[in-house]
């Protein structure tokens, strides 16, 4: 059979790249999303912008024959019962009700909504609508993270105590470098901010490995405060491009994870995270995961007045890959795809994508106010 997407903002980075070549095209390519009866769903997109150029573009290079610039027009066609958001943050909230409102599936980038109030309107338009909905949870795709969830699966780390995850790297100001990442970032009144962006991920990274956040204690700031544009032209960088926080799970387990663009790596990998438990630690990045078990686990003996020659970093174990890795983008939309078709259950819907922008508000909130802010259940 053949499934209609809509593919709104697909000029963007995430649009193009990840979402378009790398998932919807690359399903194309290996001739659809295979059912659990064993037939395949084809993927027809209708891409979706602002600009008709860059559409005509982008279909041309990849012989596609539907777009337009009018979203209504895409969203009153009944081929195309699915809609797929990768546009900016800001313009995402009134796309995802249109959608809903012509009654059509729907799947979005994070975050769902500038708000908390916004997100959770959207999961309850949703539920009314009766249409299926998810998030990009793309993380949780990633080698280094799969194979962490396989260590926890296994009782490695024993009772799990904390983890500190590190994320960032150095975004260059745009003027005597361009920056690698798009000025909106860089301009609360835009919708942008580290806090976000990346407490989202950080949410659900942290629920579905670790325990739900039960409280956030952060401090968000804003490093560098005049950056340049894509027209080279120097703007006040109004939002947050760096946040410090501390997560309180569910089940007792601490997490604190840096958020920067204002970094510089020393790391294997641009966010990594380490584990630590009684019986073992991990260090895991986007694609590496490293362990150190309890028996293997050197003891130091602080003593400044010697040169420290243990060799910390090589006393680690690589986890063997053991299983072939799919783009995570892609093994998602595969997921999405059967719960529209099959009815294959997706715990990454509208309310996961709530819980992230309060874990964002409670961390920009925590930043304002100067304490901890505790997070209840969260319902429709
Ligand atoms: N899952 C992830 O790892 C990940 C990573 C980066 C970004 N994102 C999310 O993806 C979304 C897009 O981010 P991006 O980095 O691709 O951004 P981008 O600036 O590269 O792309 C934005 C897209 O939105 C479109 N757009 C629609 N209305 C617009 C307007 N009024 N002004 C400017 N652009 C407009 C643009 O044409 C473009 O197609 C964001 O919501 C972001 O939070 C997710």
């Amino acid at each position: 059979m053949k499934l209609g997407v809509v593919m709104n903002g697909v000029t963007g980075r995430m649009g193009y790249r990840q979402h378009l070549v790398r998932s919807v095209l690359a399903i194309r390519e290996q001739g659809g999303v295979e059912l659990a009866d064993g037939t395949r769903v084809e993927l027809e997109p209708m891409l979706v912008g602002r600009n008709a150029d860059k559409l005509r573009d982008i279909a041309r290079r990849h012989g596609l024959e539907n777009w337009t610039t009018d979203l209504d027009t895409a969203l009153s066609d009944s081929d195309y019962p699915v809609y797929f958001d990768a546009q900016l943050t800001q313009a995402r909230e009134k796309s995802l009700i249109a959608a809903m409102d012509a009654e059509r599936h729907v799947y979005t980038e994070k975050p769902t909504a500038e708000t908390l109030e916004g997100a959770l309107d959207l999961a309850r338009r949703a539920e009314a609508a009766g249409v299926k909905n998810g998030v990009v949870h793309d993380k949780l795709y990633l080698p280094g993270l799969l194979k962490l969830k396989r260590l926890i699966d296994s009782g490695f780390f024993g009772r799990i105590l904390s983890v500190r995850g590190e994320f960032g790297y150095w975004v260059f100001e745009g003027d005597w470098q361009s920056a690698q990442r798009p000025s909106w970032n860089y301009r609360a009144e835009d919708g942008g901010g580290i806090v976000l962006d990346m407490f989202c991920h950080w949410s659900y990274v942290l629920e579905n490995l670790f325990g739900r956040v039960e409280s956030v204690t952060a401090k968000a700031v804003t490093h560098v405060p005049e950056r340049y544009d894509e027209r080279g032209e120097k703007y006040a960088a109004t939002a947050d491009d760096s946040a410090y926080g501390i997560f309180e799970l569910a089940g007792g387990i601490i997490a604190q994870i840096n958020s920067s663009w204002c970094v510089r790596v020393n790391r294997d990998e641009l966010v990594e995270f380490q584990v630590d438990g009684t019986h073992g630690s991990a260090v895991a990045g986007l694609h590496g995961c490293k362990i150190q078990p309890r028996v293997a686990t050197p003891k130091p003996v602080w003593n400044p007045d010697l040169a420290q020659n243990e060799p910390f970093r090589e006393q680690w174990q690589e986890v063997p890959d053991n299983a072939e890795f799919d783009n995570g983008f892609k093994a998602q939309w595969e997921q999405f795809i059967r719960h529209v078709v099959d009815d294959e259950p997706n715990h990454y819907d509208f309310m996961a994508g709530a819980r992230g922008l309060r874990v964002a508000e409670a961390g920009l909130q925590s930043s304002r106010e100067g304490r901890r802010i505790e997070l209840g259940e969260l319902t429709l």
